[in-house]
């Protein structure tokens, strides 16, 4: 599947950009290779649309705000949150004609970020746990680039194998390579999975204080996928500290995505201050990317082309694979498989994880 390719994933909302970098004016961002300004309206609420002037096609992102309107800085013409020319200055024309548009994309704001759909979207955005419980902060962890495709990130959320190797020196322990069992419930829209995953706290001293009083602990795991780029992994120690790491992936262009992530968290910053959680989740994403940008970007998403192997803890990738497939062809779409080189088709018998349970 090449995530750029598909209208369908269009049709679903994605968070592009944390409100507070929008106070001091418009700003650029790409989504599924379309460049979008996104500002803030009068009323503080935000906006998107093509970054792109109706006039000469010069970048509005590069322009100013006046009463809510995004102003291009060409020759100063005005749009607002519907894309409509609002300001005219070149003319005492009262309204500006009607022909001078730019087109709008659906925005809302919600949990501190700003969420657009580029097409109809299919489902709302997701309603992630935690949010507004009493007792809970949240931090903003992360808004940067990452050069990989939102499957491969996505599935690697729900991969209790490459724990013991990728984060061996923060929370996996490679002498113990067996990965926890799952339990994987699907809905509409995707899945939940619990699983109770055996940890170590190997990064340092100031870690051992965001997790846990020991160097060895469980956490009890409640993840779901919101199809197709966003997890939140519930995670509670046995102390009682829940942290509910949210990770949204939105697609730039092929192999590369804007990466999201925030926690909500039941402990205080005084207990632990933010910058720590923060440092830990950077260390665990920083050993995830090394490799994720290693991977190839266009994943085969039907298994029966025997394009990659699966062993069985690859439950919730291969899940992920059939609903986006059954997603796409629902729609009219079929994916561009990759190509092997050199060309090769793996055995059948080890691709049906399921036969192996
Ligand atoms: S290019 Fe935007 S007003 Fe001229
Ligand atoms: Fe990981």
């Amino acid at each position: 599947m090449l995530q750029t390719e598909h209208p369908v994933l269009r049709k679903f909302y994605y968070p592009v950009i944390p409100m507070s970098e929008l106070k001091d004016g418009p700003k650029p961002i790409t989504m599924f290779g379309q460049p979008l300004v996104v500002w803030l309206d009068e009323a503080g609420k935000p906006a998107a649309a093509v970054d792109r002037c109706c006039h000469r096609s010069a970048k509005l992102s590069k322009g100013t705000i006046r009463n809510g309107s995004v102003v291009c800085p060409y020759h100063g013409w005005a749009f607002n949150g519907e894309g409509k020319c609002t300001y005219f200055p070149q003319s005492k024309l009262e309204n500006p004609p009607k022909v001078y548009k730019i087109k709008a994309y659906r925005c809302e704001e919600r949990y501190g970020y700003v969420w657009v759909a580029l097409e109809e979207p299919l489902t709302g955005i997701p309603e992630f746990k935690r949010f507004g419980e009493p007792g809970f902060r949240q931090i903003h962890e992360f808004y940067h680039v990452v050069n990989c495709s939102g499957l491969r990130m996505m599935e690697n959320s729900f991969d209790n194998a490459h724990i013991a190797f990728v984060h061996h020196n923060t929370f996996g322990d490679n002498n113990d390579p067996i990965p926890a069992e799952i339990n994987l419930v699907q809905n509409e829209w995707g899945f939940e999975m619990f699983s109770e995953i055996n940890v170590t706290n190997k990064l340092n001293k100031e870690v051992k204080a965001i997790n846990v009083e020991s160097d060895e602990t469980v956490r009890t795991t409640h993840s779901r996928w919101f199809m197709p780029f966003i997890r939140q992994t519930d995670i509670t120690y046995p102390t009682g500290l829940v942290n509910s790491i949210v990770t949204c992936v939105t697609p730039i262009e092929e192999g590369s995505c804007m990466l999201t992530q925030f926690v909500f968290r039941n402990d205080t910053e005084e207990q632990v201050p933010a910058e720590k959680v923060i440092a830990f989740d950077r260390a665990v994403v920083a050993e995830d990317l090394e490799v994720l940008e290693s991977t190839e970007p266009n994943v085969a998403l039907d298994v029966t082309q025997r394009l990659e192997t699966h062993m069985y803890s690859d439950k919730p990738g291969i899940v992920m694979r059939e609903m986006l497939l059954k997603l796409l062809e629902s729609h009219g779409e079929r994916e561009t498989l990759p190509q092997l080189n050199p060309p090769q088709l793996y055995k059948m018998e080890i691709l049906d994880p399921v036969k192996e349970q």
